[in-house]
């Protein structure tokens, strides 16, 4: 962590990346993907009535465009039934770099837009898998408000329904048909447009922040190759990946994988031994204390009451939809 801060107090790195993923929202309760037992993929791989080979089966652009039934019912045990999330201590650590004039870009895998209600500007953030909102029809391509479909899976919302045969879909206003799908980047699918500033941005980065991910994912998870050779990696994560080792590493590795549900991969990114490091443990702890370090608590605790009232995005859109169709009654 010392040799982080050092580069960052130094005042030579001005055009850090953050790469990130769901592991910097598991504190704000939204559960991540991979991890064992609490993740999403762990739940879903428990529930037998869903006779799936993969887990990540639910996101896949295949199975939504033949049954978008498991989508919708994963999404409605996953909305908000009370309060909003709020941002994590990482978001305001990604804030804080921003303000310091040495945040580039966050290229980020998570679609919950906490960053935002951090009060990270729009133009710093790359959502690489897209966006709840707005929502497009599948079958005529229209767009559709995200209000508008969680409106129609309310009864999914206020139950907690266990088979996803019995929950209902939004159906599209223009066509009736089902395949309304929020603008989230599913598998199989292209990515959005901003994603593609890489190809600009990873060659002029000179140190790279990787959080939360367990870098698993194509095409984000291949990002750091783009980097110029000798740029400094930090991965702040529970533990390591895409570690660089020898053969019997890999072996040791293939046996884990037996019992990850085959989602562990093993191409070596990160030079643990050489010019990257690892800052290992809850990532939470870990962005409190490089706060502390860089001597930026004030700065911190100013930020929070900032952005102490600031409203989640959704929730906005939500409730201007509402008191508009209240109106128009
Ligand atoms: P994963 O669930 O694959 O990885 C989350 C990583 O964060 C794991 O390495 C966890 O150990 C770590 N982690 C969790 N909580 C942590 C904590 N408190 N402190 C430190 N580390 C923690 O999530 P992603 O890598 O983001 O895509 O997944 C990538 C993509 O796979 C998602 O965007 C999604 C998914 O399928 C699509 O659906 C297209
Ligand atoms: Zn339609």
């Amino acid at each position: 962590m010392d040799r982080l801060v050092d580069f960052i107090k130094s005042g030579e790195k001005k055009n850090i990346i953050v790469l990130s993923g769901a592991g910097c929202s598991v504190a704000a309760g939204i559960p991540d993907f991979r991890s064992p037992s609490i993740g999403l993929y762990a739940s879903l791989q428990s529930m037998k009535h869903l006779e799936m080979r993969s887990p990540t089966f639910v996101f896949e652009m295949s199975t939504f465009k033949k049954d978008p039934r498991p989508f919708w019912w994963i999404f409605g045990r996953l909305w908000p039934r009370a309060d909003w999330p709020k941002p994590t201590t990482y978001h305001y650590f990604l804030t804080l770099l921003e303000r310091h004039g040495i945040l580039l870009r966050n290229y980020t895998q998570n679609i919950d837009d906490l960053e935002s209600v951090a009060g990270l500007s729009h133009d710093k953030l790359v959502n690489c898998h897209g966006v709840l909102s707005p929502c497009h029809c599948l079958d005529c391509g229209k767009e559709v408000t995200i209000s508008y479909c969680i409106n129609a899976i309310q009864p999914n919302i206020a139950q907690d329904i266990n088979d996803y045969t019995k929950v209902v879909v939004p159906k599209c206003p223009f066509c009736q048909k089902d395949h309304v799908k929020p603008d989230v980047v599913f598998f199989g699918e292209h990515l959005p447009e901003s994603y593609f500033n890489y190809s600009n941005d990873f060659p002029k980065c000179d140190l790279l922040i990787v959080c939360g991910t367990s870098l698993q994912v194509e095409p984000v998870c291949s990002l750091p190759q783009y980097l110029n050779p000798d740029v400094p990696c930090f991965l702040i994560n529970k533990e390591k990946v895409k570690e660089k080792g020898g053969k019997a590493k890999k072996i040791w590795d293939s046996v884990k994988n037996a019992f990850t549900f085959g989602m562990v991969d093993y191409t070596g990114i990160f030079d643990f031994e050489d010019k990257d490091s690892f800052i290992g443990g809850d990532l939470q702890e870990n962005c409190l204390e490089l706060i502390n370090k860089l001597g930026w608590n004030d700065e911190f605790e100013a930020l929070k009451e900032e952005t102490k009232q600031s409203e989640h995005p959704l929730a906005k859109l939500i409730s201007d939809a509402n008191e508009n169709e209240k109106h128009e009654k």
